[in-house]
């Protein structure tokens, strides 16, 4: 359950990235950077009204007629007679040149001029004024009082809110060089703001000498509200701004003179009737104005003034690469087919590559990837299961828990250190990591019986693990019997069992891995055979009849050994003779074709009586040893095809030899020469003979062989040391 509830959820989290992913390309964007350059394409008059007065656009609020004007503060008299038509506001004399949407109106405000004659009396004057009618006020900001001349001051007086109020300034100089081309600094020309909110304007000149110093330059003063940036001044203006009637102004425009939300209030009269539009308060005026909202352009103050903006068909209002597509109020950028991208130019843009199409079948095939993983895990994890499964079947088939069992109470009555004497049993995969996965260049031996590979514990303790090729389950609870008991012998002539393997199909054995190879190599290998002098041969002798007798008498059920031969005596580095494979033959199971193998293998230790009644006993250890025992002494093979075929077998040759059937003597066969004692040799060989009874009862016990060749070891040993001496 668990299994599929992980998979529901890598799925779902794997669609969400999909949706991410393809939302990626398109990019919604409503800000513009650039400055729009908007083309008014609609009506900006009312229905029905004229828009336009000669080269002046009149938008609604303003209207030229009855019922085209939001109110009479906003009516314009167009005068026809002039050419072009003028516009004017109300019916005053203040031309209009310029209306905006945004609140501002451009009209003319004519100069002020102060003259005089030559003899210093005033030739001509005046002090224009201007009024606006409600909701229109001087901009404060863009425009400026200006004074232009060398003997003046003035003044700019009126009424803001509903005060009065009175600013302003004093242009002097003394030469015509005090004069700085665009600088209005005092010198000839003197400038001053003015506050906010003035409805009301009055100019009024002054002179301080009546141009009597500078009357060769300068008689004449000039005064003036102006757009600043339509005045730069230039020290030619004292002279030729007689000809300039009027110059630009900005005044500022509004609805009423309350707050957005008292408008609000009053959805009748309220003047931002477009969707899409909104309401300001500005705040250098008085009431409110209307906008239209973002990505919209047009008159937010009639019913559909505010338009969608079609920021794709200009290039300035739009940030897209490649495909651009309109939205109310905005865009989006979208690659075209066949590329991907977000499509906003200087960011990623469109990248030639990956479709739609493309995502949806790589999607797909994520997704159809992600199926065939979860099966191959899911595969997995049941062969997994199935391998457990199957390895509790093994172990217990090969008596697994009988083993425990044994291995428990033997515990229980062993002593302390009991936990060294009994055996592991080991894990499948500890086996297999210690081999390398039982790896080829880590066998160190390979027969009939099976393969024997060197292993490294995870303890670093070198082990020997026999891999056998069969078992015969009848002979698995014997083949228990013997291993606990095997792992519990510790004698210093017997290969340590350590532990087994069970969850295998056969069961693997775990030896202590004894490093200087076997009896046979020492015996038939020339050069190490070198190494072996009588001495030692006779103590391996010895030490395996010893160890042999030891365990046909110990245990309750004597131990077999059931496949003496030198290759089952591993000798280490101090040539101490280890006899391996107790018992452990029987692991083989004896059937027909099998027997032939094992034959092969170990055929001239086999005990011939053995061969007819097929009761394997301790004597038949006994005659295996005797064949060891004769190859010790010969140096040759037990069986050889090399010899003629009566005498292949060693124990067959060496039995005529004794009987004098042949023309060698024992000595001539002996292979270890001068340090050989010949009535050793003679004890050695006599004995060796015995062993070699045909009839079992005629041999001697391992134990009488063990004692025998102890005696002739001492006597050996006293011997060679009076040589010695
Ligand atoms: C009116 O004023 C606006 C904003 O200052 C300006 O863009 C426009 O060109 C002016 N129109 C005329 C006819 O001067
Ligand atoms: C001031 O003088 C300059 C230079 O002759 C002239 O271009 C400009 O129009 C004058 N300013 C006005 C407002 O007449």
């Amino acid at each position: 359950m668990g299994l599929f509830h992980d998979a529901g959820l890598l799925l779902l989290l794997l669609l969400l990235l999909l949706l991410l992913f393809s939302d990626a390309s398109v990019s919604t964007s409503s800000s513009v950077a650039v400055a729009p350059v908007i083309n008014y394409n609609s009506s900006i008059a009312k229905p029905g009204c004229t828009d336009r007065c000669g080269n002046v656009n009149i938008p609604f609020p303003f209207g030229t007629t009855e019922d085209c004007y939001h109110s009479y503060s906003f009516f314009i008299t167009c005068n026809q007679t002039s050419l072009p038509p003028k516009p004017y506001l109300q019916n005053s004399t203040i031309e209009i040149t310029n209306i905006t949407l945004d609140g501002q109106l451009t009209v003319l405000q004519f100069i002020a001029h102060d003259c005089y004659y030559p003899n210093h009396t005033r030739s001509s004057t005046n002090d224009p004024s201007i009024y606006l009618p409600i909701s229109l006020t001087v901009n404060n900001t863009a425009n400026k009082f200006t004074i232009v001349g060398c003997d003046t001051y003035g003044f700019v007086s009126g009424r803001r809110l509903n005060r009065n109020y009175q600013t302003g300034c004093t242009a002097m100089c003394y030469a015509k060089d005090d004069l700085i081309q665009g600088a209005c600094t005092g010198l000839g020309c003197c400038q001053t703001s003015i506050p906010k909110q003035v409805w009301r304007v009055e100019l009024a000149l002054k002179s301080y000498n009546n141009y009597s110093e500078v009357s060769d330059f300068n008689n004449c003063s000039y005064g003036f509200l102006v757009e600043e940036t339509a005045f730069t001044f230039s020290p030619e203006n004292l002279t030729n701004l007689k000809s300039v009637v009027s110059l630009p102004m900005v005044v500022d425009w509004a609805i009423g003179n309350g707050t957005c939300e008292d408008a609000q209030m009053n959805s009748s009269t309220y003047a931002c009737k477009s969707v899409n539009s909104n309401c300001y308060k500005p705040d250098n005026g008085y009431g409110y104005r209307c906008f239209c909202h973002d990505g919209y352009h047009g008159n937010p103050y009639l019913f559909d003034g505010c338009k969608d903006i079609d920021e794709c068909g200009n290039s300035y209002l739009n940030t897209c690469e490649k495909g651009c597509m309109n939205t109310l109020g905005g865009f989006k950028c979208v690659c075209p087919k066949g590329y991907r991208g977000d499509g906003i130019k200087g960011a990623q843009g469109c990248i030639r590559g990956e479709s739609l199409l493309f995502k949806l079948v790589s999607g797909i095939a994520l997704g159809v990837i992600v199926v065939i993983l979860g099966a191959c895990w899911l595969h997995l994890e049941l062969k997994r299961r199935r391998l457990i499964k199957m390895k509790q079947k093994f172990f217990l088939q090969n008596g697994g828990m009988l083993l425990q069992e044994k291995l428990a109470s033997t515990r229980n009555i062993g002593s302390s250190s009991s936990s060294d004497h009994t055996a592991r049993i080991f894990s499948e995969s500890e086996l297999e990591k210690a081999t390398n996965n039982f790896h080829t260049s880590m066998i160190v031996g390979q027969g009939g019986y099976g393969t024997v590979y060197k292993g490294f514990l995870s303890n670093n303790r070198v082990v020997a693990i026999k891999k056998s090729k069969q078992v015969d389950p009848n002979q698995i609870e014997q083949f228990i019997n013997e291993m606990t008991v095997l792992s519990q012998i510790n004698h210093r002539n017997v290969v340590k069992l350590i532990g087994c393997c069970l969850e295998t199909q056969v069961p693997l054995l775990v030896y202590e891995f004894i490093s200087n190879g076997t009896l046979f190599e020492h015996v038939h290998n020339k050069a190490k055979a070198r190494g072996l002098s009588w001495d030692v041969r006779l103590r391996i002798a010895a030490e395996t009849a010893g160890v042999l007798a030891y365990l046909h008498s110990s245990a309750s059920t004597p131990i077999i050994h059931r496949d003496v031969k030198s290759a089952n005596i591993l000798l280490d580095h101090k040539l101490t003779a280890k006899v391996s494979d107790f018992g452990a033959s029987r692991l083989v199971p004896l059937d027909e074709k099998q027997l032939s193998t094992m034959v092969q293998g170990t055929f001239g230790y086999l005990d011939p009586e053995y061969m007819q009644t097929n009761q394997l006993t301790e004597k038949s250890d006994v005659y295996s040893f005797g064949v060891v025992l004769v190859e010790l002494l010969t140096g040759k093979k037990a069986l050889s095809y090399d010899r003629a075929e009566e005498d292949r077998s060693l124990a067959n040759y060496f039995l005529s030899v004794m009987k004098g059937q042949k023309k060698e003597s024992l000595f001539e066969i002996i292979v270890v020469g001068r340090d050989v004692d010949e009535g050793n040799a003679m004890r050695v060989g006599v004995l060796a003979k015995r062993c070699l009874n045909v009839r079992g009862e005629d041999r001697p016990t391992m134990k009488q062989v063990a004692m025998e060749l102890e005696g002739i070891l001492s006597f050996n040993i006293i011997s060679t040391t009076v040589i010695g001496k």
